[in-house]
């Protein structure tokens, strides 16, 4: 059984990390609790023992623990530490390496991989002190999963919810990466592309990467090493999955060519169709009574198409998305045989899909067509995953 230390610190959200364990413990990991003094303000030590069916640890100057030297032992004796919800302060703590208490001195003591869920107010989230404090920790390697855009306790919206369980399962396989995808490479697309029409103007599209990052997060989570390659987005890194920021059609087929080779391929990517031909060195003035600047277009690579090429360094697997509003089945089964790829994914996005939490697709491959029930993006994503997990297994 693969064992992890959930660390509860204290926020409103600690109730959730029972609603997490519950679901380690059904998915077959084995759950040690730990809860910070700020934890059990909001959560009892009683409830997390008997949701992890085992003792709950939190005092470091425990006589009888410290005796086997307890801190040691829990640092090392769990595969992965997660630290679920993990307060700015914890954050801050870890970020200077204090040992002030059991959760602080475990997390110094450890070797062990490390996933933070952050939870706090999205001020404080977006503070500087937070920012650099979690950029720090990222550069030592640590995950982390969210924070989720969303309500707070206070009557606020912002980035600085707690993941929701499962999502927070999902990223501890990653950061254990242990699955039927171990040992495969999985490169994904994700996102719309910015084309300069000038060094401040841009020609975009509404994709939110909702789906491509999922898709990157849920096949990480079987064990695959991912590269995500990103435009643009507002969206936190999924754990454990390396991403390469990109801007226009051209780097992302470029930073693409680049990841090869790879296993299977997944383009989500809103990429544009079409860019500014030219694009100028200065900013466009306007100049009065000037008729508006007419802006011509070239075509940009297709790099669905460019990936499904046939020859040596095609992945083995490539999969593309087909949005359209009218004649989905039809067209996407065009768009399968015209760009080469093996699977396409259609959706209809006349009801919406840009930027929601659900999806309606279906999955076209060599063997016909099978619609999908509407269903979030993520579970969109976890079906997708392991699909792909039954071909290159
Ligand atoms: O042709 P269309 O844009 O509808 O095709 C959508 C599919 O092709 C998506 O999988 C998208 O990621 C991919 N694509 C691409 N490069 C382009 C255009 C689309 O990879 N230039």
């Amino acid at each position: 059984m693969r064992r992890i230390l959930l660390i509860v610190s204290g926020s409103v959200a600690a109730y959730k990390a029972l609603e997490f364990a519950r679901l380690a413990r059904k998915a077959g990991f084995g759950v040690t609790g730990l809860l910070t003094a700020g934890g059990a303000r909001f959560i009892t030590p009683h409830a997390l023992a008997a949701i992890t069916g085992g003792r709950v640890y939190g005092d470091l100057w425990s006589l009888e623990e410290e005796a086997q030297v307890g801190h040691i032992r829990l640092a090392r004796d769990h595969e992965a530490i997660i630290v679920a919800p993990a307060t700015a302060d914890l954050i801050a703590k870890m970020a200077v390496g204090l040992a002030d208490d059991l959760a602080t001195t475990v997390l110094l003591a450890t070797t062990r991989p490390v996933l933070v869920a952050p939870a706090m107010n999205p001020t404080m989230w977006a503070h500087p002190a937070t920012q650099a404090n979690v950029e720090t920790l990222r550069r030592r390697g640590v995950a982390f999963a969210g924070p989720e855009e969303g309500e707070m306790a206070e009557p606020e919206t912002g980035l600085g919810r707690l993941v929701e369980p499962p999502t927070l399962l999902e990223a501890v396989r990653a950061v254990l990466g242990n699955g039927p995808l171990t040992g495969r490479h999985a490169l994904v697309t994700s996102g719309p592309t910015f084309e300069a029409i000038d060094p401040v103007r841009f020609l975009g599209n509404r994709s939110s990467g909702r789906q491509g990052h999922a898709i990157a997060a849920a096949l990480a989570s079987l064990g695959a090493r991912v590269t995500l390659v990103s435009g643009p987005v507002s969206l936190p890194d999924p754990p454990g999955v390396r991403v390469v920021r990109v801007e226009s059609a051209r780097e992302m087929l470029a930073a693409c060519e680049a990841a090869l080779p790879a296993d299977v391929a997944v383009c989500a990517a809103a990429v544009a169709d079409w860019r500014p031909a030219t694009e100028t060195a200065a900013k466009m003035k306007k100049v009065a009574d000037a008729p508006p600047p007419a802006i011509s277009l070239i075509e940009n690579p297709d790099i669905l198409a460019t990936l499904s090429s046939p020859g040596p360094r095609r992945p083995r697997l490539v999969i593309g998305f087909a949005a359209e509003t009218e004649n989905v089945l039809a067209h996407a089964q065009e768009k399968r045989t015209r760009k080469g790829c093996d699977w396409i994914l259609a959706n209809d996005v006349s009801t919406g899909v840009f930027g929601a939490e659900e999806n309606t697709v279906t999955l076209l491959t060599e063997a016909g067509a099978e619609p999908w029930p509407r269903m979030g993006k993520e579970e969109v994503a976890r079906r997708l995953a392991s699909r792909i997990a039954e071909v290159l297994r």
